[in-house]
């Protein structure tokens, strides 16, 4: 069995106690300033000091040794991005530019644009550009160092579509070397033929939708975006417990412009995790941190929607473990970057890089149910590392606009060209 040795480098990660990290722990970092990193199989085998390391792979008797030499360089986990929506068929660079003027995001749906704009170009779409686009935005992820993430489907809103989405998710899960988990996201928003009846589309997606998720084993989550004028919290609730009773994980799209309760409805369902919360209550925030709910915070759709970022400060104090990811869609946050995405965090939410590693790597993995693999450098899970440009992981945020990411490895290989 060959086995790698990864040595001359400085090792930061989260360490997984099998929970998020909340509170204080969610900033506290193993670190190994002469650190080693041994992979067999593609798994950890061992991390830590370099010594220690050696004599873990001695031990493990014979086969050969590979050692790799990593060039002082700082060593974190792979990023993990948990909130996508990456399978889409066309840019909105028009409406990026009525934003600009002053429409503001909600208007634009209300208008049938938007996620109405994006639903139209699917269905125009065939499942090979559909694929070909979304591989694109995976590729360009994993070349900025997102070595897992999780992508929505939810610009079908009709059975064909929604399944199409998701065909094409599971596609690109299998042909490309990123980890990829699936949501259903039918209740992304109302089709205009439901506009005047949207019981009867929530109605639709429970009781035809759903059933063909599940048979077809598709998605492992359903999510519900739950906003004034798209979906109440009636109607969020009905979804979610229906998806619940399917076997389902659920998220929720939570107060991400006007607090209707989506934080409170997340930790009454014991929701795995609740997303944006920029207008998020103080009190459903505690809600969240007694139900065990992470709070999936998306700055870079604040940056882009120009809006007040989520208070992750008070959701940290108050022990509501934070992931972060990107939102990746082509209306409200158009980006791949978890590294532009941990730089807003630290400098506009105010989180130490520290608390936005942890929340970039192990909390969004458990933000996604992939922390048994990913999300930090433990013994046994999957060798998916970084190599950083810098001596410390705050160079992600400290150097704007450029790619920190020497290296991205994926069970232990280098990832020299995405496919
Ligand atoms: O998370 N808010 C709802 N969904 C996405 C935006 C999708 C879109 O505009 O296409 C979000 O911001
Ligand atoms: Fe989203």
């Amino acid at each position: 069995m060959t086995q790698q040795l990864f040595h001359n480098t400085a090792i930061c990660s989260p360490v997984d106690r099998g929970l998020p990290l909340a509170g204080i722990a969610q900033g506290e970092l193993a670190h190994f300033n002469n650190g080693a990193l041994l992979v067999e199989d593609g798994l950890i085998a061992a991390v830590g000091d370099e010594k220690q390391v050696r004599a873990a792979a001695k031990g493990k008797g014979a086969g050969e040794l590979e050692e790799i030499d990593c060039g002082g360089r700082c060593m974190v986990p792979g990023f993990v991005d948990p909130h996508t929506h990456m399978c889409f068929a066309a840019l909105r660079e028009e409406e990026f530019a009525l934003r600009l003027a002053g429409t503001p995001y909600l208007e634009i749906l209300r208008q049938g644009g938007g996620i109405l704009s994006s639903v139209r170009a699917v269905a125009a779409a065939s499942e090979e550009e559909l694929f070909a686009n979304t591989l694109g935005h995976v590729c360009t992820a994993l070349s900025l160092g997102t070595t897992s993430l999780e992508i929505k489907s939810g610009y079908g809103l009709d059975t064909e579509n929604e399944l199409k989405m998701l065909r094409v998710i599971g596609r690109v899960a299998t042909e490309s070397p990123v980890d990829i988990v699936a949501t259903f996201l039918g209740a992304h928003a109302v089709p205009e033929k439901y506009k005047t009846d949207p019981d009867a589309f929530v109605s639709l997606l429970i009781d035809e939708m759903l059933p063909q998720v599940k048979k077809q084993n598709i998605a492992r989550f359903c999510d519900v975006f739950c906003e004034t004028g798209v979906f109440s919290i009636e109607q969020s609730r009905r979804m979610l417990q229906a998806a619940q009773a399917h076997g389902l994980g659920v998220k929720i799209h939570a107060d991400e412009v006007n607090d209707l309760g989506g934080a409170r409805l997340a930790a009454e369902l014991r929701a795995c995790s609740a997303d944006h919360l920029l207008a998020a209550s103080a009190e459903n925030i505690k809600a969240m941190a007694r139900a065990g709910v992470i709070a999936t915070l998306l700055p870079a759709t604040a940056y882009s929607l120009r809006k007040n970022y989520a208070r992750a400060r008070l959701m940290i104090e108050n022990d509501v473990p934070v992931a972060l990811a990107t939102d990746c869609n082509p209306g409200s946050s158009f980006t791949e970057s978890m590294q532009f995405v941990i730089g807003l965090a630290v400098l506009n939410m105010h989180m130490t890089p520290a608390e936005a590693l942890t929340g970039a790597t192990l909390n969004a993995a458990y933000a996604i149910n992939m922390a048994a693999k990913a999300g930090s450098l433990d013994q046994g899970k999957q060798a998916d590392f970084l190599l950083l440009a810098g001596a410390t992981p705050a160079i992600l945020a400290y150097h704007a606009g450029v790619s920190s990411v020497e290296k991205v490895y994926k069970k232990g290989q280098e990832i020299r060209r995405t496919p």
